[in-house]
C-alpha cells in the first residue's frame, strides 16, 4: 500500500507538509531546500529521508526517487502583496521555480501533488498569474481544485492565516471527482492555550527594561491577547487569535508578535509560534538562533491543515483503486 503514497517533499523547509502527509499515511523519499540552516532542524526531526541541500534548478530529475505525490510550497515573494509584485517575471528566478515544478511533473507524471502558497496568488496580476498556473498544469495533464484556507477554521488552531491549497492529481485516474476539501471545523484552542509556562521561558524573550518597554508599557496589555508593533503604536487583535507568522520574524527588530504573561510583555517564543503552525510537542528545536527558528515557522505551513488535506487526497486516490471507504478522521490537535 505505501508503494503508492510515496511523497517528495519539495521546498522542505522544516518538513510541515511532510508531517501532515506522514500524520495521514504517506512516506517521504526524497526532501529538498536549498537553505542550509532548515537541514539543522529538518534532520533532527527526520533522521530518515533527510534534507539534501541545493538549489532544486540545478538538481537532475533523473535522480529523483520513485514517487507517487509531489509536495511543495513553493516560494511565496513573487505572489505575495507584501512581497515584490513581479510575479514571474522575478529577476532573481523564484517565479521560475513553479515551471521547475512543472518540468518535474511532466518528465515523471506522479498521481498528484499538493502545492500551497498565500491566499493572492489567486488575485496576483488581475487573475493572470494563477491563470497561467492552471492552464500550464490542465496542459501537461492535470486536473485541480484549489481553495483559500485559514489556518484558524480549518486547523483547529489560533492563527489567522490564509494560504492557498492546490491539489492536482492526473487526469486519466479521475481521482479529482473523488477529492473534495475539508469542511471547517470550531476552534476550540486559545492564545492562552498555545503559550508556554511563564516560568519556563527564558528572561531574553520578555521586554521588561528593554528600550521598548517604555512604550510598551503605556498601552494596556490583556493577556490571551496577540499584539503587534508597529513602528509607533500598538495593534491588538481583536479577533483573540494571532495574526499570521511571517519570515519577517526572523529579521530582528519587533516583527514577533507580543503577548502579556503573568511575568511580563514578551515576545511568542519560538516553541509557541510551531504550535500556532499545528507543529506537534515531540518536534525538536535545534540550537540555532532564534532569528532562524522564527523564519523557519513564519515560512512553514499548518501542520494540522495540511493533514486535513492529505487525508482527502489519500481517500480520493483510495476510492477509485481500492474501493475502501474511509471515516472521516478528527483532527489531531498538535498542542
Ligand atoms: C514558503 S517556504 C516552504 C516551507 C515548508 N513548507 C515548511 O513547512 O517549512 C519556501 C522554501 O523554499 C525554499 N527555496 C526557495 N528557493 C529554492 C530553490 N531554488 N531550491 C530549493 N529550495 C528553495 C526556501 O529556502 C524555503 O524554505
Amino acid at each position: 500500500m505505501a508503494q503508492k503514497y510515496r511523497t517528495i517533499d519539495l521546498f522542505a523547509g522544516v518538513g510541515g507538509i511532510r508531517i501532515g502527509f506522514e500524520r495521514a499515511g504517506f512516506t517521504t523519499v526524497f526532501a529538498n531546500d536549498f537553505e542550509p540552516k532548515c537541514k539543522d532542524t529538518y534532520d533532527q526531526n527526520f533522521p530518515n529521508v533527510q534534507l539534501t541541500v541545493e538549489d532544486l534548478q540545478k538538481i537532475d530529475i533523473e535522480d529523483l526517487p520513485e514517487f507517487d505525490f509531489l509536495l511543495g510550497g513553493f516560494p511565496c515573494q513573487p505572489f505575495s502583496v507584501a512581497g515584490y509584485r513581479q510575479g514571474f517575471e522575478d529577476e532573481r528566478g523564484r517565479g521560475n521555480l513553479f515551471f521547475d515544478i512543472v518540468r518535474i511533473l511532466k518528465k515523471r507524471r506522479p498521481t498528484g501533488f499538493l502545492l500551497e502558497n498565500v491566499k493572492n496568488l489567486h488575485t496576483h496580476d488581475k487573475g493572470n498569474t494563477f491563470r497561467v498556473i492552471s492552464d500550464t498544469l490542465n496542459k501537461i495533464g492535470y486536473d485541480i481544485e484549489a481553495k483559500v484556507l485559514n489556518s484558524m477554521k480549518y486547523g483547529g488552531v489560533p492563527q489567522n492565516r490564509e494560504r492557498i491549497y492546490i491539489v492536482g492529481f492526473l487526469r486519466e485516474n479521475g481521482y479529482i471527482y473523488n477529492f473534495e476539501f475539508p469542511e471547517s471545523i470550531d476552534l476550540k484552542t486559545s492564545i492562552a492555550d498555545i503559550l508556554e509556562n511563564p516560568r519556563d521561558i527564558d528572561e531574553k524573550y520578555y521586554y521588561n527594561d528593554k528600550p521598548l518597554f517604555e512604550k510598551l508599557q503605556k498601552y494596556p496589555f490583556r493577556e490571551g491577547v496577540v499584539y503587534q508593533w508597529r513602528r509607533k503604536y500598538i495593534r491588538e487583535n481583536k479577533s483573540g487569535v494571532c495574526p499570521t507568522l511571517t519570515a519577517n520574524m526572523g529579521m530582528g527588530g519587533h516583527n514577533v508578535p507580543i503577548v502579556k504573561d503573568k511575568r511580563g510583555i514578551r515576545k511568542l517564543t519560538p516553541r509557541e509560534c510551531a504550535r500556532l503552525q499545528g507543529f506537534p510537542g515531540t518536534y525538536q528545536l535545534p540550537n540555532i538562533a532564534d532569528s532562524a527558528l522564527y523564519k523557519q515557522f513564519g515560512n512553514s505551513v499548518t501542520v494540522t491543515v495540511v493533514e486535513r488535506v492529505a487525508r482527502n487526497m489519500k481517500r480520493a486516490a483510495l476510492k477509485d483503486t481500492d474501493n475502501i471507504k474511509q471515516p472521516r478522521l478528527e483532527v489531531e490537535l498538535a498542542v
